[in-house]
């Protein structure tokens, strides 16, 4: 009984441990997800000479967006409007140009005839407008979030949320120097992604600054995000599996590659069962 407990458990820890690596990895995040979007009081007049400025900034984010994860674009003719677009730098283009065509597509909705506007997926950000904004380090606060569920929960230990924040802290803290990095402490991964136009110097101060405001506003919500003008922070727990909050967000590959390794998981342990069996019955 001892000898099948042990198999029964160096078999079912790494396969849950690698599924649940898995439903991170791939589940975390629905890229085209909407985060926030913001859009300038003054607008442009339809069949306006700005209007051409901005479609044409705009149509070039559309064609860069599948060659870069960052790009800048002003307008080839007065009146100046410049546009930006930055993807994840992690993911694969075509990702990237998914979602800023998702972001472009929304924008007449969201902000129509803005002067300028932002919008912020989960995996790309893009702004165009007149006001200058292209190289200019930006950390104004424009989007928080911290989840209502804490971080000590989900089988903590005896220490639970003190020993969260301490991970928290860690994993957010150790988001420095580089456009994207990603951290992690414990159960707790984080990740910054800063704009491209930002100078190393200008990126670090920001994501700092974007850190500090997650650990202050977020106390020991088990996830949080802190978006500023030009870049953003975000962490996540998982308690021995993954906090439900993220997995409300999972893209249908993450989850159909969830269920084949369980499936996977499933028949492997059938099969051990079925030879433990075997060699009991042999033994008699
Ligand atoms: C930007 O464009 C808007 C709309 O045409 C205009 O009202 C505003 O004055 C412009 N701002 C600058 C700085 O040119
Ligand atoms: C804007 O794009 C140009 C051309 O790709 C590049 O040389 C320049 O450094 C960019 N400017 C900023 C502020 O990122």
């Amino acid at each position: 009984m001892t000898s099948f407990h042990l198999l029964f458990t160096l078999l079912l820890v790494p396969l849950l441990s690698s599924t649940s690596r898995v439903i991170l990895v791939i589940g975390a995040d629905d890229y085209n997800g909407f985060v926030y979007a913001g859009c300038s009081q003054p607008r442009y007049d339809a069949g306006s000479a700005y209007e051409y400025s901005v479609d044409s900034v705009l149509t070039s984010l559309t064609n860069a967006a599948d060659f870069t994860s960052y790009a800048n674009f002003s307008s080839p003719s007065p009146p100046l409007v410049s546009g930006l677009l930055q993807c994840r730098s992690d993911l694969p283009l075509s990702a990237c140009d998914s979602c800023v065509r998702s972001a472009l597509s929304q924008l007449s909705t969201l902000c129509p005839f803005a002067a300028g506007a932002a919008v912020q997926l989960r995996a790309c950000f893009i702004r165009y407008g007149n006001d200058s904004f292209l190289g200019k380090p930006d950390n104004t606060l424009l989007y928080k979030k911290c989840s209502a569920d804490q971080g000590s929960g989900g089988g903590g230990g005896p220490d639970g949320s003190v020993s969260f924040i301490g991970m928290r802290d860690a994993a957010v803290g150790s988001l420095v120097g580089g456009a994207y990095r990603v951290g992690g402490a414990g159960y707790v991964q984080a990740m910054s992604q800063c704009v491209g136009d930002l100078s190393a110097k200008a990126c670090s101060d920001c994501v700092s600054t974007a850190a500090g405001q997650l650990k202050a506003a977020c106390s020991s919500s088990a996830s949080g995000e802190v978006y500023l003008g030009k870049c953003y922070a975000r962490y996540w727990s998982y308690n021995g599996g993954y906090s439900p909050s993220h997995v409300g967000h999972g893209d249908q590959a993450g989850k159909t590659l969830a269920i084949i390794i369980g499936l996977m998981a499933g028949v492997a342990l059938i099969i051990v069962f079925l030879s433990f069996i075997r060699r009991a019955g042999n033994g008699k």
